[in-house]
């Protein structure tokens, strides 16, 4: 049996996630920790900081933990606040857990990566697996170097890491934080509340996105999927649909009328400009049957009545 340990258990992805490994491995096999204490931890939680290597060590040994899903990362928006920061937190904890897995100390990891990686050289449309990569944001840099440190420990030492690029994720019991496309949680909650938005991207930036249960789906098929199936140990180009803001603009107006949108883009454009519109991501699907379950109509419709019930508006 597994026993999992989760670095950045109360943010958007750890949140989910953990309900779910809950739910698959059982309460007493899963551990959350983050910086941050999440409000209602449904598990053992500890409040660890990612950058102590000792610490960390620490729990992996007395809890004798067998696999750690690394969710602790700066994202895009305040990387490029913070560059020197989000570069160590980045990549130093990643060295880490590689590094433990190295000594033997766990078995599996997994690591997100993001699109963030792909940069304007990049094609643009249908984003292959393996296509020029040239980041020009520190978090993408930062998640590009990650992508090539877990191939090469899987390479060199036989460490078993997997990883997928997330698009842009939608999700609504945790918010979203600090990237590029937070606009496309925000807008469901004053879409409610207000009944208008002022989105920080124009109204044609086109982005590849994704909701969460689907996120956490991919998550679980890589890491439950026969370490021979898995062949690409950089990461994987993984999507469900793309959209721009006024495209879900439109479809939030057909639940709510009155919605109005206006757009007043900031330093995000130019991030979101450098980045892809849609994703290929044939080699998921061939290699451990990945197939997202969302449509876009069907994350907006799932938004609108999750969060209608968590605002009680
Ligand atoms: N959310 C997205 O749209 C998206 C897209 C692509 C990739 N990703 C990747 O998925 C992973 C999770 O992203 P997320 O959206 O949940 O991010 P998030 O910012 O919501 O959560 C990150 C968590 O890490 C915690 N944290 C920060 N510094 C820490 C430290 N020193 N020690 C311990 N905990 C610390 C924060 O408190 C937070 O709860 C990241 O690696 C991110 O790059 C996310």
């Amino acid at each position: 049996m597994e026993k999992i340990l989760i670095l950045g258990a109360a943010g958007q992805v750890g949140i989910d996630l953990t309900e779910k490994l809950i739910e698959i491995f059982g309460t007493e096999n899963v551990i959350a920790s983050d910086l941050k204490i999440p409000e209602n931890p449904k598990c053992k939680f500890l409040q660890l900081d990612a950058l102590d290597k000792e610490a960390i060590k620490e729990v992996i040994i007395h809890e004798k933990i067998t696999t750690v899903y690394h969710l602790v990362a700066m994202l895009s928006a305040t990387g490029e606040k913070k560059p020197l920061l989000a570069w160590k937190l980045n990549m130093d904890t990643l060295f880490t857990i590689l590094e433990f897995a190295k000594e033997g100390l766990i078995k599996k990891i997994f690591w997100p990566s993001s699109i963030a990686i792909f940069g304007p050289t990049t094609p643009k449309i249908n984003t292959p697996q393996s296509t020029i990569i040239e980041p020009t944001t520190i978090y993408g840099i930062s998640k590009y170097a990650g992508e090539l440190l877990c191939q090469w420990y899987y390479q060199k030492h036989k460490v078993d890491v997997r990883s997928v690029r997330y698009p842009g994720l939608i999700s609504w019991k945790a918010e979203p934080g600090g990237g590029t496309t937070d606009y496309a949680v925000e807008i469901f909650y004053e879409a409610l509340r207000n009944k208008s938005y002022t989105c920080f991207l124009k109204e044609d930036t086109r982005l590849p996105m994704m909701y969460i249960d689907d996120a956490i789906e991919a998550t679980i098929r890589l890491m439950t999927t026969e370490a021979e199936t898995i062949k690409t140990r950089t990461s994987y180009n993984i999507s469900a649909f793309d959209f721009t803001p006024s495209e879900l603009a439109a479809l939030i107006k057909k639940h709510i009328p009155d919605f109005q949108i206006r757009y007043s883009p900031d330093f995000r454009q130019n991030i979101a400009d450098s980045w892809p519109q849609s994703i290929d991501d044939t080699q998921a699907r061939q290699d451990w049957n990945w197939n997202p379950r969302f449509t876009l109509e069907k994350m907006v419709s799932e938004m609108l009545s999750k969060l209608t019930n968590k605002l009680k508006v």
